[in-house]
């Protein structure tokens, strides 16, 4: 069986997962995370990259290469980029893989600037407020897709 490759992209201030605000975001680092998804991906028949920047272009950048490497799905947790980014929302309709979005917190139940998501305007579907559980969520997802 050939596996699908699904990238995972992490945005600002995610590569401080485990030290971050823990009582929001959890105790476990970006790496737990990665390798969660990299064993339930085995399962699942799931290749996982997972990339991580405080940089939006780069974060455009990836959404790129997904769509070029033939990615089956994207996971994307733009951090505070979700909330201000139409570059993200633009590279999201310039490609035709799915993008999920996924956030650790529920922004819905946190402050008013944090309810706008410009990702989620072109995603897919969007999966929120479950903690590290949200991506291993958002990979069942796309493993249906
Ligand atoms: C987040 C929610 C965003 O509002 C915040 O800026 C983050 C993390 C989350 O995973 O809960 O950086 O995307």
């Amino acid at each position: 069986m050939t596996e699908k490759l699904v990238y995972v992209l992490n945005g600002p201030n995610l590569n401080r997962l485990g030290k971050r605000e823990p009582a929001i975001y959890g105790s476990q680092t970006l790496d737990d995370i990665g390798a969660m998804l990299e064993e339930r991906g085995k399962t699942l028949g799931i290749s996982v990259l997972l990339f991580q920047s405080n940089h939006e272009g780069d974060l455009v950048d990836w959404l790129h290469e997904a769509e070029d490497a033939g990615a089956h799905a994207v996971l994307l947790n733009a951090g505070a980029y979700t909330h201000t980014s139409v570059a993200l929302l633009d590279a999201i309709r310039s490609i035709t893989a799915p993008v999920i979005e996924v956030h650790l917190s529920n922004p819905h139940t946190r402050e008013d600037f944090r309810h706008k998501s410009w990702v989620g305007m072109a995603a897919k579907g969007t999966i929120a407020g479950f903690g590290a559980q949200s991506y291993m969520l958002a990979l069942e997802a796309a493993a249906g897709l």
